[in-house]
């Protein structure tokens, strides 16, 4: 069986292909997809956006969801292992789709599942199915993925939906910007990966008037969860803030995406400003998680 657990697992002819079917199913959704399919949801870790739009995916295309959105009312509080979860899961659902505080969670509940998995998160690791919406709301507000300037704000170390999109955007010609402060640079691992395939890539600690050059300002929020020091999160927590006032000498195509929530990243005085762009993205994610499913499930 077919997972996404890494977004490397898809093909640049794969991922081009989610984003023209996300723009097919955003204009006719076919409500009989998913009948007679039952999907589980398994969220070991808090979740708004990614957790509702993949359940309202399912039940727009006609399919049905089992699932927790809190572990604590799972077994798992009793000792059950992620092993055996998935194990017994994977004979009551056609798929699962899980997130987990772990790295490698995904990819090993992978090799336990007689059915395919969709990684909506592993720790700081990856999650492809936000860099797939990313990729569909780019698209469709730049005309394009190739030869775009994408500045990257924040935190790079924890940030997973940054670590996907990275990786994601090397088939499609990119410069990138990182802004972050030294404590939360981008992993040497993602940057070795930028060198292997020739592309540019500079890194800067002042979130200043370079943003003028952007086509997008991918902003991100400190990871508080993943620290271990909460004194360390102290230190950096709110070091960047976009302000309304900063978008003067902007791209008039410049679009702003956060892969949400935010905490006090963008001032809220940003969100009327037409190139404020996070809440549709988070929209698209219905869309892109409609074709996601029907790809893996190999449904037309
Ligand atoms: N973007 C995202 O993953 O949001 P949630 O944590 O609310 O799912």
């Amino acid at each position: 069986n077919r997972s996404l657990v890494s977004i490397n697992d898809f093909t640049k002819e794969e991922i081009l292909q989610i984003v023209d079917r996300a723009a097919m199913f955003e204009a006719k959704p076919n409500q009989d997809l998913l009948k007679d399919k039952v999907i589980a949801s398994l969220f070991f870790e808090p979740s708004t956006r990614t957790r509702l739009s993949f359940e309202t995916a399912i039940r727009r295309l006609g399919g049905r969801i089992i699932g927790f959105s809190d572990a604590s009312s799972s077994s798992t509080t009793k000792g059950e292992t992620l092993k055996d979860t998935i194990k017994m899961v994977s004979n009551y659902a056609d798929m699962i789709v899980m997130r987990h505080p772990l790295e490698g969670s995904a990819r090993y509940a992978s090799e336990q599942s007689s059915v395919p998995i969709i990684n909506a998160g592993d720790g700081a690791n990856q999650h492809p199915t936000q860099t797939l919406l990313d990729l569909y709301s780019i698209k469709k507000t730049q005309g394009t993925l190739e030869n775009l300037n994408v500045f990257m704000v924040g935190d790079l170390k924890y940030g997973r939906t940054v670590h996907s999109l990275l990786q994601a955007m090397s088939h499609f010609n990119p410069v990138f910007n990182f802004i972050s402060p030294d404590e939360l640079k981008m992993p040497d691992e993602y940057k070795l990966w930028l060198d292997s395939k020739g592309i540019p890539f500079y890194e800067h600690s002042e979130f200043t008037d370079i943003i003028s050059r952007a086509d997008i300002l991918y902003m991100t929020r400190v990871q508080q969860e993943r620290f271990a020091d909460p004194l360390e999160y102290e230190k950096v927590k709110n070091v960047y803030v976009l302000r309304n006032s900063m978008l003067k000498n902007t791209k008039d195509n410049l679009r702003i995406l956060h892969p949400l929530p935010r905490v006090n990243e963008i001032s809220t005085d940003v969100d009327e400003n037409p190139k404020a762009y996070y809440f549709q993205q988070a929209e698209n994610g219905v869309y892109a998680r409609m074709a996601i499913i029907a790809s893996i499930l190999g449904l037309a």
